[in-house]
């Protein structure tokens, strides 16, 4: 199941720690190797030398080398065993270490590698029911989830405190099982290939406090640039103001205004195999921008006119300046005939594909978490998806450009 596979067993201090022994053997008969990093609470549950044996390797449970050892040398253990694992998976991950994580805290050895590693991670929490349901719990762990990293619900049942609720580590057959089919899922098919994603809206100011915006939340193209990262591609994100977390490994240039978002995607066009402009780009800025907040009391009239302009078409300018073998794809947000329009949108701007979303039908657009697509390809095929997480439409999407990448002679 697991032959060959290099796991690095996050073990963290919760009283689920001791099954880690357990754990430790499920995997090396399945195949794999283990490596374990420990944190200093984890040591109070099971002992860093039971794991030694069972691992039959060193086990690092503190980020430093003892000072009062006869000879001192340094270690750079978190550069090997980042470049060593195929996957890091946090088990038992205590409610402490999950919100370090998510805050990006490394100041242990599983902390550290979090924040290092290259690999996919998985954490399995394991609490009391109240520590599992407390919104600070649930926030980070969304936080995680929305970074990419995979997340297996804990279990309900008897929970060492005696009573029965939601937290227990899961069964240690079910956790290999899902390392497993994580690691399966994991095709590095993008890797050397260079991704561009835009994403969110554009702040167009009026004055130092106001702006023209628009509604969008970045959700897609975030999901976007995950699903890319995941399958080995080197992703910049250039997006608009949101307050999404970076998905991870992947590069993040803020941007306000549609002027910033042309000139950094004029910057890494020429270098990009696929671009994927899912950005809600404002059409029109205000020609002026006052340097001082406008105050109604100094207005002559009750009116106040804006006068705007076009902004540039930057999906217009990356069809026209189109490279050999670049795929190039746009989005098209349009509340009625939009195949119509968006086969249009598609031939005009010189696309390969077409994103085409309705924010009207529930479920779609702006802010939800799912998304209701079609997929228009330059032959004019078309593919609906039906309503789906916005992260699994992603996946499918990037699965289908994918495709059309490495087939490209
Ligand atoms: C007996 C005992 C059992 C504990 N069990 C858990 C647990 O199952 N899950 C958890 O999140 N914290 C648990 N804690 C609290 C953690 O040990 C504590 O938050 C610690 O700081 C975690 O450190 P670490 O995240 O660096 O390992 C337990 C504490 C004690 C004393």
């Amino acid at each position: 199941m697991l032959r060959n596979k290099k796991i690095l067993l996050g073990v963290t201090g919760g009283i689920a720690a001791y099954k880690t022994a357990n754990l430790i053997r499920e995997f090396r008969k399945a195949g794999a190797s283990v490596r374990v990093v420990m944190t200093n609470a984890a040591t109070y549950f099971i002992s860093p030398v039971t794991l030694s044996a069972l691992s039959e390797g060193p086990v690092i449970a503190d980020t430093f080398p003892d000072l009062h050892h006869w000879q001192i040398s340094s270690d750079t253990w978190h550069i090997t065993l980042g470049e060593w694992a195929d996957i890091f998976l946090i088990a038992p991950a205590t409610a402490n270490t999950i919100a370090k994580i998510a805050y990006g805290v490394a100041d242990n050895p599983v902390t550290i590698m979090a924040l290092s590693i290259r690999c996919p991670i998985v954490i399995s929490p394991a609490m009391d029911t109240f520590m599992w349901e407390n919104k600070a719990t649930q926030e980070n762990i969304s936080k995680l989830i929305q970074r990419g990293i995979s997340v297996l619900e804990p279990e309900v049942g008897e929970l060492a405190s005696g009573l029965k609720g939601k937290g227990r580590l899961p069964e240690l057959k079910s956790i290999v099982k899902a390392v497993d089919e994580i690691l399966k899922k994991q095709k590095m098919i993008l890797k050397g290939k260079k991704i561009l994603v835009t994403a969110g809206p554009t702040y167009e100011p009026i004055d130092p406090v106001r702006f023209i915006g628009n509604r969008s939340s970045g959700k897609m193209g975030f999901a976007i640039a995950r699903a890319s990262a995941k399958l080995g591609a080197d992703v910049t994100l250039i997006t608009g103001p949101t307050t999404l977390e970076t998905p991870m490994n992947v590069k993040r240039i803020n941007i306000e205004t549609a002027d910033e978002m042309f000139k950094y995607t004029k910057k890494y066009m020429r270098t990009s195999d696929v671009i994927i402009m899912s950005a809600a780009v404002s059409d029109f800025k205000p020609i002026q921008k006052s340097k001082r907040k406008i105050k109604k009391e100094n207005l002559k009239e009750e009116n106040l006119t804006i006068e705007l302009k076009k902004n540039p078409d930057i999906l217009e300018y990356l069809g026209r300046h189109k490279l050999k073998n670049q795929i190039l794809v746009g989005f098209a947000l349009e509340t009625e005939n939009e195949i119509e329009y968006a086969r249009k949108k598609l031939k005009n701007k010189n696309l390969d594909f077409i994103v085409v979303n309705n924010p009207l039908l529930k479920g779609a657009g702006f802010g939800y978490d799912t998304n209701i697509i079609t997929l228009i390809d330059k032959k004019g095929k078309i593919k609906n998806f039906k309503i789906l997480p916005k992260e699994l439409l992603a996946e499918k999407l990037m699965s289908i450009i994918s495709e059309k990448l490495l087939n490209l002679k």
